[in-house]
């Protein structure tokens, strides 16, 4: 019975702790949802990334924009840039424009 207790305790844990981790490391959708076009590194290199004419991630116009204004575009889109309101949530655009800084 003691034994069963400890056991039922342990799962608990075990269970809190996967969540909490979850909530604290989101994963990044960038591979999932802009990869596609933009290329892992961010170079806009891919296939459909030249065709819809994505700039890469490091070009002198695209450094020189705020936060703001890169998280305009990846919530309303530009261009044949989609947007992604409503698809993505605030926190993940926002983790995604410091990714793309990354990125740079
Ligand atoms: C279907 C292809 C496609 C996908 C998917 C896509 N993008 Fe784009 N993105 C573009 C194109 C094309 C542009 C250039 C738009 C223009 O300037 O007309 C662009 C522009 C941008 C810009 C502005 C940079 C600039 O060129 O001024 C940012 C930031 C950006 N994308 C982020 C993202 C993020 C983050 C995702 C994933 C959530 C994503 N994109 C998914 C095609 C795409």
């Amino acid at each position: 019975m003691k034994f069963l207790y400890a056991a039922t305790l342990s799962a608990v844990a075990i269970f809190c702790m996967a969540t909490v981790s979850h909530a604290q490391a989101p994963t990044n959708p960038y591979a999932a949802k802009c990869q596609m076009c933009h290329g892992a590194t961010g170079l806009g290199d891919t296939p459909a990334g030249k065709m819809m004419g994505a700039r890469a991630f490091n070009a002198p116009d695209v450094i020189k924009q705020s936060d703001s204004d890169l998280l305009t575009v990846i919530k309303s889109g530009k261009g044949k840039m989609p947007a992604f309101a409503g698809k993505l949530t605030d926190p993940e655009m926002t983790a995604l424009v410091a990714y793309i800084r990354k990125l740079q």
